[in-house]
C-alpha cells in the first residue's frame, strides 16, 4: 500500500475514507450520517449510530470464536503475580460488575471515577462502566487527594472505585485513604466508594459510602452490553492546562472506536489475536487507548504491567516480559529507555532473552532525543517508531504508519501525518512557513474520529484554548517543523505546560501552590532539562521580607507543599531563593529566559527586559545548585 495515496484519500475524501473504517467495527446500528455538527458547531462523528465499546471489546469476540484467548496478561513483578485472562473470564467480571453498579443505581450518563493501580480490577471498571453508558474518568495514582478531589467536583461522579492499595518501588500507596480524604475535601460528595481489597494486608478505612468490590461482583447479575449513540461521551480524562484547573477531555464511542481500530492495524502494524504492550498506566491516555481499548477492540492481548522499567526488579524487566509473553509490538517512552540505557548501559541485559517476537517498538509521550533512539535501534534491532499525540487526540496524529508501509526513520521527527490529520506548521498569523521554519504545529478541522469532542462542563474553554486561535485548525500546544521531505520534527510545547517523565504536568499549577506558602512572596516554576525524566519542575521564590525560617526549611516545606497538594508525580524537588526574577517593564516574568539560561541553552536577552543586570544574578545562583542533575 501507498502512504501518500492512502493517507491523501483520509483528506480528501474523509466521509468515504472513514466509514470504511467503520465498517470494521460490528456496529449494532450502522451509522448513515458520517460528519456533522453538534449543538456548538462542532464536528461529530457517526451521529445516527449506535454501538458499545464493552461489547466490541469483549463480547464479540466470543461470538467469533475466541473466548479461550487471554484478552489480558497481568503481569506484576511488584507482587510477583501473574495472571492470564481469557475473553470468557472477561466478560464474567466486566458483566457482573457492570451488574453491580447498576444495582447501586448507576445509570447511562452518570460518570464514575476511577483511582486505581495497575490490575486487572482497573480495566474491569472501565469495561463495566462503558457496558452501561456509564461515563467513567480514571485519575492516576500519582495524584494526591487534593487533585482527586478538583477532578471529584468538576465531573460530580455518582461513585468512586477505587482498590485498598497501590505498590510503588520504595512504598505503599494508600488509595482508600486518598479517596477519603478527597472526598472530605470534595464540595461534592459520591453515593458510594467500591473498594477492592487486594488482601495484602493494608488496613483500609471504613466510611458509611463503601461498598465491597468482591462482594458487589459475586452478588450481582451478568449484565449485557447496552446499545449507545457513537457521540456518547465514553469517558472524561483529565489532563493539565495552562491553568491551574484541569480540562476534562470528553471522549465520544463511536469515533473512538473506529479510529482505534484503524490505529492498531495501519499505524501499530498489528494483527488480530497478536500481543501487544503499551508500558504505561490506565490513568493517562496510553492506558485507556493502549492497554484497555484499542488493543482489546483489535482482538490483541494487552499486557497489563505493574511495574518500572528499572528496579522492579532489575533494568532487564522490559525485555523478560516482551520475550516471556511473546509481545510483537511494544509502546514506551523514551524516559523509560533512558533509565534503563544509565542502568544496563551496554544493553547486557538483553542477551539473556529471546527478543526474535518483537517486530516494533514505539515510543511517545515526550520528545525522543537521537541518542536514545539509535541506543534503542542498536540493542533491540528493530525498527524503533517515535510518534506524536496528545490526550486530546486520543490517538497517533504523527507517525510512520508501519501497518501501510514503514518509511525510512529519521531520527529527532515523529514522521509523518497519520490519516485523518491534516498538519500544518504556521506563523502567528496562521500563515504556513516554510520547510525547516519553525512553527506552531495545527491540524485543519475536521479532526478525524476519535479526537476530543469538548471540554467537560467548559465549552468556552475548548473554543479558546483549541480553536479560536487559528480559525478552522485545532492549535496543538507545541512547536515544530517540516523539513524539505515533509517529516515533522515536534520541539516542545509553546505554553507552560511541562513533561516530566512522559507524565503532563501545568507548571502554572505548581505556582499556585508555591506562592500560597505565607514566606513566598513571588515565584516562578517553570521546567529544566533532566537527563533521565527529560524535563523536571524547578521554583525559583522571593521571600517575603523579614522571614524568621531558615531557608532551607522553607524550601523543604514548599516541596512537601507540592507533593501534598499535587502528587508524587510531579517530581518537584528543587526550589532555589532568589532576591528578584527578570521581569519585562510591563511585569511579565520571563520563564523562557529562565528555562534557557538553566538548560545553557543560547538565548537572546529580550529587549523588554527590565533589568539586565539580574541576568549574571541567575547564572551565579543555578551555578551553586548544579540544576539539571537527575535525583
Ligand atoms: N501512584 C502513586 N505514586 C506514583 C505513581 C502511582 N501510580 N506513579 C509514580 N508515583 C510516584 C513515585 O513513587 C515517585 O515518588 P517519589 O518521589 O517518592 O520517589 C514519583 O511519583 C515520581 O514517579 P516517577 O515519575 O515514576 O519517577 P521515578 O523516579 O519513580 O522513576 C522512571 C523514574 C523513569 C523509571 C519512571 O518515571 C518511569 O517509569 N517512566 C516512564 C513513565 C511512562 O511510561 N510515561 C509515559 C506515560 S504515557
Ligand atoms: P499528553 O497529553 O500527556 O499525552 O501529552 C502530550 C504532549 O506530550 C504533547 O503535546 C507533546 O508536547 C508531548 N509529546 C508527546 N509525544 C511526543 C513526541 N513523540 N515527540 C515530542 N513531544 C511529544
Amino acid at each position: 500500500m501507498n502512504y501518500q495515496e492512502f493517507y491523501q484519500k483520509s483528506i480528501e475524501q474523509p466521509e468515504v475514507f472513514w466509514q470504511e473504517q467503520a465498517n470494521q467495527l460490528d456496529w449494532h446500528t450502522k451509522p448513515k450520517t458520517i460528519l456533522s455538527k453538534d449543538q456548538n458547531k462542532y464536528y461529530q462523528w457517526f451521529e445516527d449510530g449506535k454501538l458499545n465499546l464493552s461489547y466490541l471489546c469483549i463480547d464479540k469476540h466470543i461470538h467469533d470464536g475466541f473466548g479461550d484467548q487471554n484478552a489480558i496478561i497481568y503481569d506484576s513483578p511488584v507482587t510477583q503475580k501473574k495472571q492470564h485472562i481469557t475473553f470468557y473470564e472477561l466478560r464474567e467480571e466486566v458483566s457482573k460488575l457492570a451488574g453491580g453498579l447498576q444495582q447501586l443505581g448507576l445509570q447511562k450518563g452518570d460518570t464514575c471515577i476511577i483511582y486505581m493501580p495497575m490490575i486487572p480490577q482497573a480495566i474491569y471498571a472501565m469495561l463495566a462502566c462503558v457496558r452501561i453508558g456509564v461515563i467513567h474518568s480514571v485519575v492516576f495514582g500519582g495524584f494526591a487527594p487534593h487533585e482527586l478531589a478538583i477532578r471529584i467536583d468538576d465531573c460530580k461522579p455518582k461513585a468512586v472505585i477505587t482498590a485498598s492499595n497501590g505498590i510503588e518501588i520504595k512504598r505503599i500507596i494508600p488509595y482508600k485513604p486518598f479517596v477519603d480524604e478527597a472526598i472530605e475535601k470534595a464540595t461534592h460528595k459520591p453515593e458510594n466508594v467500591i473498594v477492592f481489597d487486594r488482601k495484602l494486608g493494608v488496613e483500609i478505612p471504613q466510611k458509611k459510602y463503601d461498598v465491597d468490590y468482591t462482594s458487589l461482583v459475586e452478588n450481582a447479575l451478568s449484565i449485557e452490553a447496552i446499545p449507545l449513540k457513537a457521540t456518547h461521551p465514553s469517558y472524561i480524562l483529565y489532563t493539565s492546562g495552562t491553568t491551574g484547573t484541569p480540562k476534562g477531555i470528553i471522549r465520544d464511542t463511536g469515533g473512538y472506536a473506529t479510529a482505534l481500530k484503524f490505529s492498531m492495524k495501519y499505524v501499530y502494524g498489528v494483527e488480530e489475536g497478536d500481543t501487544y504492550w503499551a508500558a504505561s498506566d490506565v490513568g493517562w491516555v496510553v492506558g485507556h487507548s493502549y492497554i484497555v481499548y484499542g488493543p482489546l477492540l483489535h482482538r490483541n492481548t494487552t499486557i497489563l504491567f505493574e511495574g518500572k522499567p528499572i528496579k522492579t526488579p532489575d533494568a532487564s524487566t522490559f525485555w523478560r516480559v516482551i520475550s516471556e509473553h511473546k509481545v510483537k509490538v511494544m509502546f514506551t517512552a523514551p524516559t523509560a529507555i533512558r533509565a534503563i540505557k544509565k542502568e544496563d548501559p551496554e544493553g547486557k541485559l538483553l542477551a539473556k532473552f529471546d527478543m526474535s517476537c518483537l517486530k516494533y517498538q514505539f515510543l511517545a509521550g515526550e520528545r525522543c532525543d537521537v541518542a536514545t533512539l539509535n541506543w534503542t535501534k542498536e540493542k533491540l534491532n528493530v525498527p524503533v517508531i517515535d510518534h506524536w499525540w496528545q490526550t486530546e487526540s486520543g490517538w497517533p496524529m504523527l507517525a510512520n504508519m508501519v501497518g501501510v508501509a514503514l518509511q525510512p526513520i529519521k531520527a529527532g521527527s515523529a514522521s509523518f501525518p497519520v490519516c485523518g490529520y491534516d498538519i500544518h506548521i504556521v506563523n502567528e498569523a496562521g500563515e504556513n512557513v516554510a520547510a525547516n521554519s519553525e512553527g506552531y504545529v495545527v491540524a485543519k478541522l475536521p479532526l478525524p474520529p476519535g479526537t476530543l469532542q469538548n471540554l467537560w462542563g467548559n465549552p468556552e474553554r475548548f473554543q479558546k484554548g483549541y480553536l479560536e486561535r487559528f480559525p478552522n485548525y485545532y492549535f496543538s500546544g507545541d512547536g515544530g517543523y517540516k523539513d524539505e521531505d515533509g517529516y515533522v520534527f515536534i520541539t516542545g510545547r509553546v505554553d507552560d505546560i511541562i513533561n516530566v517523565a512522559g507524565h503532563r504536568l501545568s507548571t502554572a499549577e505548581m505556582e499556585e501552590v508555591v506562592s500560597s506558602h505565607k514566606s513566598v512572596a513571588e515565584c516562578a516554576v517553570f521546567g529544566v532539562h533532566c537527563e533521565i525524566k527529560g524535563q523536571k519542575p524547578l521554583g525559583l521564590v522571593i521571600l517575603k521580607s523579614g522571614e524568621s525560617l531558615e531557608k532551607n526549611n522553607i524550601q523543604q516545606e514548599i516541596i512537601q507543599e507540592v507533593r501534598q497538594e499535587i502528587g508524587a508525580v510531579a517530581s518537584f524537588k528543587d526550589v532555589l531563593i532568589v532576591n528578584r526574577l527578570p521581569k519585562t517593564r510591563s511585569g511579565k516574568i520571563l520563564r523562557k529566559l529562565l528555562r534557557n539560561i538553566a538548560d545553557k541553552n543560547e538565548y537572546k536577552i529580550p529587549s523588554t527586559i527590565d533589568d539586565v543586570t539580574i541576568i549574571n544574578e541567575i547564572q551565579a545562583i543555578y551555578k551553586d545548585h548544579r540544576i539539571g542533575i537527575y535525583k
